[in-house]
């Protein structure tokens, strides 16, 4: 076998040189240079494509057969939802999320699901097979299908992968694999990289769906590369606290389904269990209407889902007032803080505020706008909103509110879950009217602000 050759390659600029150093000498970026496998062969022409290689054959795009994704269900109503319908055999999926939060007991009981079906091998690299065991014994789970095997070099788990064949794999965790051709540490950009490289092209070539484990730094991104989210098929990422009795499971790129996706799990004293009404366990039932608390509808991926968003806003004891947000996107407050300013005529540039989404979710969509807006506003005013009322749509710069998608699908859950209530933008108003639904469908924040002047 050839000797293969390894190079550091600039992550800014792309030079290549034989050896490290700490700075690059083309770019002159500090710290960039990282070990990766030289693609070309030695003496090989930059142009051998054009000269010698051979043709390759080109497919009709109608002639290929769409039925060849046939998806397994994986046992759990939640996770199949995430995975968009399914897990499909030959993907890649991705699982991160904080240490604790139960990444190693979901894939341990899903192949335990999935074990009556299909054929399955769980690779640990971080655990030992006594604690796997013990795990097991926990979440009540037979051992007899489930195939276990302790291995951290991925020349060698690729082979035993080949020679056992199962149909769907465990690898816990990506970040303490090893490639025999490179010589950095097990965990350092390089090797994440180009093991899960492999093992991708493995799973591409077998048909064997994987399930990847993957760490994350403190600032809670996924260690290792960001290259590693291109090469898999589906990132999935657990959301919430560790601590926190309720674990959300959400699909960041999904190939085969519906991105942001959610799945909600309670973790329990023998493994996580589905959540089926999500929507129930994130509103926090107060006797009465607070202050400072409003709920919105989000939509998330497929489904609508009830949120409770809480604002508390109170002189500052600083020169410069602090905006912090929990689950939503900061800047965003900034910019609707000087809309309400603008076009509410509410100063609260001496305020402190701090906005929060109960239960440990994530709000990226601008339908979260108004619901902040108003929670400001109450908290600011100490008048609580209704408590039977729900808010959802976007505030443009201008002061107008602008629709939101999926509208009507929102409104059928509010109304599902009880709510009399909706302040909404104008062109998200249902076209017939809703009984037990008192719709305000409005174009401006002035308009909003008049509507519940009253309970100001
Ligand atoms: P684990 O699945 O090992 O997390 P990760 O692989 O993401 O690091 O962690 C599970 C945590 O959940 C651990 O703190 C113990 C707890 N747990 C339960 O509460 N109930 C259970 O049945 C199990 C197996 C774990
Ligand atoms: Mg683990």
């Amino acid at each position: 076998m050839a000797k293969t050759r390894t190079v550091y390659s600039c992550s800014a600029c792309g030079a290549q040189v034989p050896q490290w150093a700490g700075q690059c000498a083309d770019c002159g970026g500090w710290n960039t240079l990282t070990e990766g496998i030289s693609a070309a062969r030695p003496g090989a022409s930059r142009f051998a494509g054009y000269s010698g290689g051979a043709a390759g054959s080109v497919t009709r795009l109608s002639a290929i057969p769409t039925d060849a994704q046939v998806r397994a269900s994986v046992g759990m109503a939640e996770l199949d939802r995430v995975l968009g319908g399914g897990l499909v055999a030959g993907s890649v999926v991705l699982i991160g999320g904080d240490p604790g939060i139960g990444k190693s007991t979901l894939l341990l009981q899903v192949l335990a699901t999935l074990s009556g079906e299909m054929s399955s091998l769980y690779v640990t690299g971080e655990e030992s097979l006594q604690q796997i065991s013990m795990r097991a014994g926990r979440l009540g789970i037979d051992g007899e299908a489930i195939r276990l095997y302790s291995e951290t070099s991925v020349e060698r788990i690729i082979a035993t992968a080949d020679k056992e064949r199962p149909q769907v794999m465990v690898l816990d965790s990506i970040q303490t694999l090893y490639t025999e051709l490179l010589q950095s540490a097990p965990g350092s950009v390089a090797q994440v990289r180009e093991s899960a490289a492999q093992l991708v092209r493995f799973a591409k070539q077998s048909g064997i769906a994987m399930f990847l484990v993957g760490h994350v730094t403190k600032e809670g991104q996924l260690a290792g590369p960001r290259v590693l989210e291109h090469m898999v098929d589906t990132v999935l990422y657990f959301e919430g606290d560790s601590g926190d009795r309720y674990r959300i499971l959400r699909a960041i790129k999904n190939r085969f389904g519906a991105v942001n996706e959610l799945g909600v799990f309670a973790m329990t004293g023998s493994g996580l269990k589905e959540v089926t009404n999500p929507s129930a366990i994130f509103l926090s039932r107060h006797e009465e209407a607070v202050p400072g608390s409003v709920v919105m509808v989000t939509w998330e991926g497929t489904r609508p889902l009830l949120v409770e968003v809480q604002a508390l806003v109170d002189q500052s004891q600083l020169g410069n007032p602090r905006r912090v947000t929990l689950g939503l996107e900061q800047n965003r407050l900034s910019m609707l803080l000087a809309v309400l300013h603008r076009h509410g005529g509410l100063t609260l540039g001496d305020q402190d505020v701090f906005v929060n989404v109960v239960g440990g979710v994530r709000v990226s969509e601008t339908a979260a706008d108004l619901a902040v807006l108003l929670a400001v506003m109450s908290s600011f005013r100490n008048r609580p909103l209704p408590a039977d009322l729900i808010v959802f749509g976007e505030v443009g710069l201008s002061g107008e509110l602008r629709p939101v998608p999926n509208g009507q699908e929102r409104i059928s859950e509010a109304t599902k879950h009880g709510f009399n209530k909706a302040i909404i933008p104008a062109a998200n108003k249902p076209r017939q009217t809703i009984k037990g639904l008192d719709v305000t469908a409005v174009h401006r924040l002035s308009q909003v602000l008049d509507t519940i002047a009253e309970d100001f």
